[in-house]
This record gives C-alpha cells, sequence and structure tokens, in this order.
C-alpha cells in the first residue's frame, strides 16, 4: 500500500490557501487537513467538493487564529480521525490590514494583527509538534512576506505598518524554529504579489497595478519548493516561491 503524506494548511477558505489544498488534493495518496475559521459552515462544506485524487482526502479543521486554544483542539480532532503524524504543516492565513503612517498606527490594529499573523503562528507550532515529530521528514514552511524583511524594508515603504511587523516577527520566530529543531527542515516564504483578496486590496492601497501572478500559480511554485527543499540548502531562509531568490531577514 503506497504511504499517504499528511499536509496541514491553516486558511484553506479562499486566496493562496485554498489554491494549495485543491494542488495538494489533486495529488494521490494525499492527506489534507485544512483550517478554516468554522468548518461547520455550509461555505466550509463546499471546500469538500475540492477535486481528490485516489487515496487522497480533505479534513476541515476549525482554526480563529485570534482563539489561542483552536489549535489544541484542532489536533484533537486531527488524532480522532486517526491520523498520527503530518509531514508538512504551511502555516499560510493572516490578515494585512490597510497601511498607516508610522505615527498614525492604531495600538489595537497593531495588537489585532500582531495577534493574528504572529501570535497564531506560534500557537499553532506549540499544538502540531507532536505530531510532526513523527515523521519522518517533518516540514514546516510560514507563508510570510518579504514586506516583513527588515533588509528589504526600504523597498516596501508602503507596507510598513501593522503587517510588515507582524511578518517580521513571524520571521524571526521561523528562524528560531530552525535554529531550535535539527530534524525539522523550517524556512518562509514570499508567496509572490498574488491575485488574492489580499493582494488586490493591496494593489489598490497602494495605487499601484494589480498583482499578476494567480493563486494557482502562487500555489505550483510554493509545492515545487516544499517538494525539493532540504534543511541543508533551504533551512531558515526566507525564498520567493516565483523567483527563487533569497530575500534578506
Ligand atoms: N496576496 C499576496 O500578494 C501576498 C503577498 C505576500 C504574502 N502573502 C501571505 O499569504 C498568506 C495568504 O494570503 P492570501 O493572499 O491568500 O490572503 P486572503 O485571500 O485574504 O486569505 C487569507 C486567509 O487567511 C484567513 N484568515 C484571515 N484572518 C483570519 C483569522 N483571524 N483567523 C483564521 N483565519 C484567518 C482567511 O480566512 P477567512 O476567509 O475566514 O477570512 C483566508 O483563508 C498570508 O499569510 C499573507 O500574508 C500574500
Amino acid at each position: 500500500m503506497a504511504s499517504t503524506t499528511v499536509v496541514f494548511i491553516t486558511g484553506i477558505s479562499r486566496g493562496i490557501g485554498k489554491a494549495v489544498a485543491a494542488a495538494y488534493l489533486s495529488r494521490p495518496n494525499h492527506t489534507i487537513i485544512g483550517s478554516v475559521r468554522n468548518a461547520k459552515t455550509p461555505q466550509a462544506e463546499e471546500l469538500k467538493k475540492l477535486p481528490t485524487a485516489d487515496g487522497s482526502k480533505l479534513l476541515l479543521v476549525s482554526i480563529e487564529n485570534a482563539s489561542h486554544s483552536d489549535p489544541k483542539k484542532a489536533v484533537e480532532e486531527i488524532e480522532a480521525a486517526g491520523i498520527d503524524h503530518i509531514d508538512v504543516v504551511i502555516s499560510n492565513s493572516g490578515v494585512s490590514p490597510s497601511p498607516a503612517p508610522l505615527d498614525a498606527v492604531d495600538p489595537q490594529v497593531l495588537n489585532d494583527t500582531f495577534n493574528i499573523n504572529t501570535v497564531s503562528s506560534i500557537v499553532l507550532f506549540g499544538a502540531v509538534n507532536k505530531l510532526l515529530v513523527k515523521s519522518s521528514a517533518p516540514k514546516w514552511i510560514t507563508v510570510s512576506s518579504r514586506a516583513g524583511s527588515i533588509g528589504d524594508a526600504a523597498d516596501f515603504y508602503y507596507y510598513v505598518s501593522p503587517y510588515g511587523l507582524s511578518k517580521a516577527a513571524q520571521n524571526w520566530f521561523t528562524k528560531t524554529l530552525h535554529v531550535a529543531n535539527e530534524k525539522l527542515t523550517v524556512f518562509a516564504v514570499h508567496p509572490g504579489f498574488v491575485s488574492s483578496d489580499m493582494g488586490v486590496a493591496a494593489a489598490k492601497a497602494a495605487g499601484i497595478d494589480l498583482p499578476a501572478t494567480s493563486p494557482q500559480e502562487s500555489a505550483t511554485k510554493l509545492l515545487e519548493t516544499i517538494d525539493s527543499a532540504t534543511r541543508e540548502a533551504v533551512g531558515g531562509k526566507l525564498l520567493d516561491v516565483i523567483t527563487g531568490e533569497e530575500y534578506l531577514w
């Protein structure tokens, strides 16, 4: 019997996360665990109609990123479904509030963005690690952004706001995970400038051209990057999945 690869992706309701879930489901012998805020809604149920290759299936779990208890409950559901390990975790869900001048950022928006984009990723790792360590080749991917690169911050002046700050902190966590876990392949990705709701809204806010990369193209490149990823080659890095470029932290 072919072995099954188990992939956990957060935020599969739409955008890049949905395209990544669909791409993995089109491969045989993959169990995809996908989180949405509430897996019990009819909209979430629709995701179960995504085309699925032989031996592959989707398990939906509920994670609201603002909750610090949802990831643990999700792992209980995963174990109850008979899944005893996870091979790949893709921490993807997140928000990008409108940029604001640094001297006029609403502190509540800063707190909320940090909680939803950064704290949620750290809490997620705390919950899933016990299943990740049971994989023979575990991988953790943070869907970050070049907007979180401190080294390249000057190129993203219009993002210097809660989003960039939260992604920089998420990058720091990603690097720590890499250093602290010798058996885990850990890296962060910039998924491209993607025509999801978030990418389109960012382009409109910045008054620039709409993103040229579709969620499906981004997902294809992300899967290629994950497939070929080794700790030695990409561990502890921030990679652009479209260009293959490595960005400064
Ligand atoms: N699009 C780009 O150009 C771009 C560039 C760089 C990095 N990224 C990163 O790529 C990732 C995916 O973004 P996207 O472009 O696909 O954005 P998107 O279309 O806006 O999708 C965001 C996803 O995150 C989920 N989410 C948002 N807030 C949440 C919360 N509080 N709790 C749980 N889930 C929540 C959304 O669920 P709901 O449907 O329930 O809201 C949705 O599934 C993000 O981490 C983003 O920062 C995107």
